[in-house]
């Protein structure tokens, strides 16, 4: 029987990605904060969830976990970080800049580092982040989201290309997400994604072990046109 960790399982895309594993016949660890979310999901089917309630920032109680699950499970065969926060911070609020520097750069270093150790000493894993489309250029209108998604990608990549070179047999895959139903879709948005079709997509690429996937499919054309498109003329959308 496999074994997930899902961290930011409360809701959202972690939360669906929860069920699907569980009905792929996984046992998932779910965490997050909101302790009674979490519970709710358990109680759907207590024998293949277990709760562990967590907050990424406090980065020794990471250490601590990973050390509590290498105790409890025989194995884990995936790490996910769907943990997230993203603000529209017109006004470069310190607060918001702050915390999402702190969820979305410092917590997932902390999180991707440690299931890296976890899967060379194991001799096999799998990690999953959620990175972004917004990975892919700056935006006036939410800096420390896109500048923090760009990070993990990048930080995915390099782990990508040292999971090459390990003994260990390392899947690493980023998932960048265009704009999904979820609480985090944040301000304007277009080409908005069901949730459930969307972590479908998400699943679909994690079992073919993919290194990097656009969802849904469609964002492909923007991260061309991302890409592409110079900065002269991409300030006016963002
Ligand atoms: N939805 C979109 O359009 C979209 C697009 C691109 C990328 N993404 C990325 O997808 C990921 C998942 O987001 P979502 O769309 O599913 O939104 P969501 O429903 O708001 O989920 C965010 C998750 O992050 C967890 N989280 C936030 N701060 C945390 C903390 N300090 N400690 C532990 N967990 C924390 C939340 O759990 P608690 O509050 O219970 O702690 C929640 O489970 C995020 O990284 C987001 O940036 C989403």
């Amino acid at each position: 029987m496999k074994n997930a960790l899902i961290f930011g399982a409360s809701s959202g895309i972690g939360k669906e990605l929860a069920k699907l594993l569980v009905a792929d016949g996984y046992s998932v660890v779910i965490t997050g904060r909101r302790v009674q979310l979490l519970q709710e999901i358990h109680k759907t089917n207590p024998d293949k969830y277990l709760v562990k309630v967590h907050d990424v920032t406090d980065l020794e109680s990471t250490s601590l976990l990973f050390d509590e699950l290498s105790c409890e499970l025989k194995q884990l065969d995936l790490i996910v970080y769907s943990s997230g926060v993203g603000f529209i911070n017109d006004t470069l609020n310190w607060e918001q800049e702050h915390v999402t520097i702190q969820t979305n750069v410092v917590a997932a270093t902390k999180v991707y580092s440690l299931a890296f150790h976890f899967f060379e000493k194991q001799g096999y894993g799998h990690l999953v982040g959620i990175s972004s489309v917004a990975s892919l250029r700056g935006n006036k209108a939410a800096p420390a989201y896109f500048a923090s998604k760009a990070f993990q990608a990048n930080y995915l990549e390099s782990l990508w290309m040292k999971g090459k070179s390990s003994k260990a047999s390392i899947t690493i895959t980023d998932i960048r997400p265009g704009f999904i139903d979820t609480a985090m879709a944040l301000g304007i948005t277009f080409w908005k994604a069901p949730l459930v079709k969307s972590t479908k997509q998400i699943y679909r690429a994690i079992k073919r072990k993919k290194r990097r996937v656009y969802i849904t499919k469609r964002w492909n054309l923007i991260g061309f046109v991302l890409k592409i498109i110079p900065s002269s003329i991409l300030y006016r959308f963002t």
